[in-house]
């Protein structure tokens, strides 16, 4: 079998983290051969092409074929999964009304492209950001697919929030599970440790006996680390961050594809789940079953929790309400 994968943006830095993980196998098995279609812009196109050579040069068995265009039509042909990485960052001093409306050009005819071009069943990840949205409004141009196969990467977010537990505990970060992320890729995000596991049992003793008082340590140490992680590495490194972020994305279409065997997290549709709006691209606990997204029902957020997720999705109905005003969607 032969996956068709289109990632947007390839030229750029995350693209270039991403490929060569794709190409050898990292991403959907040892067994599955995989064709990938880079599109860029024109700026990018030189870039991309270069990739383009230095994957053959990898040599990789599971690549069977690579094509590097400017044409969306072209870009997203038979596309089984499509990684929306290239996006308009923000600029200094600009807006986010002009951030949404810069994004808007480029994921409304992105989604557009993928109902006209795609597999019927094609699975589409956006990455770039403001992710949550740039989601939302590829869903609402790609007429015909259904917004359950639209997610928004924030499975960094949970990498960075088992890491920052596994690290807080002194544990290895493998036996730190259920850390899910919900609302906005944002700083609002809730990184949520209220149902955590570290070795099949329950965080919160561990955690009193480590840290003291738990609330305390939630909110002034933990929360703004996890959210405040992107600028960390900003600071430390002088660049975004790149690595991780392209290991994340593995990690979610991987969870995607393939299944999972605990929650893990997704920006996904709501359909009024725990109270958010439907048809809001909102990150929540979730499982993949048989290649589809379930959001883990039946938790209890206690009154801490419920406060800060409330407060995330707010900015999510703020965003979607600014672009619905722009007629993005
Ligand atoms: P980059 O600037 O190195 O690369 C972006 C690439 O996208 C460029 O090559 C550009 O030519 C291309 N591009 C722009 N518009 C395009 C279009 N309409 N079609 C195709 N390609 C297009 O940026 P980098 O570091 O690779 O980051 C990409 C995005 O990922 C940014 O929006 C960043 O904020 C986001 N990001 C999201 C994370 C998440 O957890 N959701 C984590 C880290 C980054």
């Amino acid at each position: 079998m032969t996956t068709t994968i289109t990632i947007t943006g390839a030229g750029g830095q995350i693209g270039y983290a991403l490929l060569f993980r794709i190409a050898a196998g990292d991403m959907l098995g040892p067994d599955e051969h995989v064709r990938l279609r880079l599109l860029e812009i024109p700026a990018g196109l030189g870039a991309a092409e270069g990739a383009a050579l230095e994957l053959q040069d990898g040599a990789f068995p599971l690549l069977d074929d690579v094509e590097v265009t400017d044409d969306p039509a072209v870009g997203f042909a038979g596309a089984d999964h499509a990684l929306l990485v290239g996006s308009r960052p923000r600029g200094p001093g600009m807006e986010r009304g002009d951030l949404l409306a810069a994004n808007g050009a480029i994921f409304g005819p992105q989604g557009a492209a993928i109902a006209a071009n795609a597999a019927s069943g094609v699975r589409v990840t956006v990455v770039g950001n403001p992710a949550n949205t740039n989601a939302l409004i590829a869903a609402a141009a790609a007429d015909g697919v259904p917004a359950e196969q639209f997610s928004a990467l924030t499975r960094l977010d949970e990498n960075r929030a088992r890491a920052q537990l596994a690290a807080a505990l002194e544990v290895p970060v493998a036996s730190v599970r259920r850390v899910p992320i919900w609302g906005n890729h944002s700083a609002t995000q809730f990184p949520d440790v209220g149902h955590a596991l570290i070795d099949g049992r329950p965080a919160a003793d561990a955690l009193a006996a480590r840290v003291g008082d738990v609330d305390a340590w939630l909110g002034e140490t933990f929360i703004p680390r996890v959210a405040g992680r992107g600028a960390e590495i900003i600071s430390v490194r002088g660049s975004s961050s790149v690595a991780s972020a392209a290991s994340a994305t593995i990690d979610h279409v991987r969870s995607w594809a393939l299944g999972t065997d605990d929650w893990t997290s997704a920006g996904v549709v709501s359909h009024g789940e725990y109270g958010v709006p439907e048809g809001l691209i909102c990150s929540f606990p979730v499982e993949s079953v048989a290649g589809r997204w379930r959001i883990v029902e039946g938790l209890q957020p206690d009154a801490g929790a419920r406060t800060r997720i409330d407060a995330s999705v707010a900015e999510l109905v703020d965003e979607r309400d600014a672009v619905r005003r722009l007629g993005l969607i």
